[in-house]
């Protein structure tokens, strides 16, 4: 492990709120960066080509759940894993806009009436008090499908082979065995009480399924071989794990003000979390235990790996 890196572990140890990750967050900007820009350019006013036209409040309501503030973790770790194989980057930043997209589109879901009934996302109204419900699900529906326009356009310059792979492995980890599959069990839970096993079930598949797909669809768009996939499947698990373990932390743990979305959430829904069946303390171990494995499985790649480590760190550390 890199000295910086280890003297970040050590920090993040003794005072986990003050943790810097300053390679790790100059370079999720500059993704940020690459990927907005990217998403600016397809959610303009022009249609592609086969659309009809486009309603000037729906691009409105995608636009206003896209641009707003996300960390785009997701592109992030699949710009990386990408990158670890050497790849070209224009693919990577396709691919990872793809995943933004489908990632905005299950928040904007998420805090629906039906769904969390949340008022305050990214530090701003949601999607249907900014403008309506119906806005709010077509704009969901509208971002789910461009997603797998994005990824199924030849203009992502890649093969047509691994646009259907990535196109079936996103499909997979998106829907009913995957997120939405998750975001079900999430509701049900509010009203049956879950165990250990069910609660981690629930959150590899409402949370990790998406970031475990960013890890593997970077070493699946570089061509890499099939243990790389796998090793960085692996990988994406563990830190999707420990993703929805902190994000139910920081539900109990931070304000509204720094979370940009409405603290304290969870208890009151009566939503079944790790946090809620065994307490702070507990969660903190298993977080230490995930960034150790997270490491372990990033060995074979050396220093060239060590960004990831870094965002495994900020992962299970960070305040928002
Ligand atoms: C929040 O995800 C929702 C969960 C999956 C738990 P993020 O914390 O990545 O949200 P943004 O994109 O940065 O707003
Ligand atoms: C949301 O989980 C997961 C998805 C959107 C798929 P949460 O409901 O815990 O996310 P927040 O806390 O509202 O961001
Ligand atoms: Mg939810
Ligand atoms: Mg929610
Ligand atoms: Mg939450």
């Amino acid at each position: 492990m890199r000295l910086t890196l280890w003297i970040d572990c050590f920090i993040s140890n003794i005072m986990r709120k003050s943790c810097s990750f300053s390679i790790f967050e100059t370079i999720l900007q500059q993704h940020s960066k690459t990927v907005e820009e990217f998403l600016g350019a397809i959610l303009s006013a022009s249609t592609r080509n086969g659309e009809i036209t486009r309603p000037a409040r729906l691009l409105a309501a995608v636009r206003y759940g896209v641009f707003n503030g996300g960390k785009r973790l997701r592109p992030f770790l699949l710009m990386e894993s990408a990158a670890l194989f050497n790849t070209k980057s224009k693919p990577a930043v396709a691919v990872a806009a793809a995943l933004e997209c489908v990632h905005c589109y299950s928040l904007i879901h998420d805090d629906l009436p039906a769904m969390d009934d949340d008022g305050l996302r990214r530090g701003k109204p949601t999607v249907h008090r900014a403008f309506d419900e119906a806005m709010a699900i077509l704009a969901g529906d509208a971002l789910l499908t461009l997603a797998f326009d994005i990824l199924s356009d030849e203009a992502n310059g890649l093969s047509a082979e691994i646009r259907s792979t990535l196109v079936l492995s996103l499909a997979r980890a998106s829907g009913i065995g995957g997120m939405v599959g998750g975001q079900a069990l999430d509701i049900a839970a509010e009203k049956k009480k879950l165990d250990e096993r069910e609660i981690i079930m629930l959150q590899l598949m409402k949370t990790g399924a998406l970031l475990r797909f960013a890890c593997e669809a970077g070493a699946i768009l570089a061509n890499a071989s099939i243990d790389d996939c796998a090793r960085l499947a692996e990988f994406g698990k563990a830190i999707g794990f420990a993703f929805q373990l902190t994000d139910d932390l920081l539900d109990v743990r931070e304000d509204t003000a720094i979370l940009g979305k409405t603290a304290g959430k969870d208890v009151i829904a009566g939503k079944a979390t790790l946090v809620a069946l065994h307490g702070v303390e507990w969660i903190s171990q298993q977080l230490d235990g995930l960034i150790a494995e997270a490491n372990e499985i990033l060995q074979p790649y050396g220093r060239k790996a060590d960004v990831l480590r870094q965002a495994a760190l900020f992962i299970s550390h960070r305040r928002n």
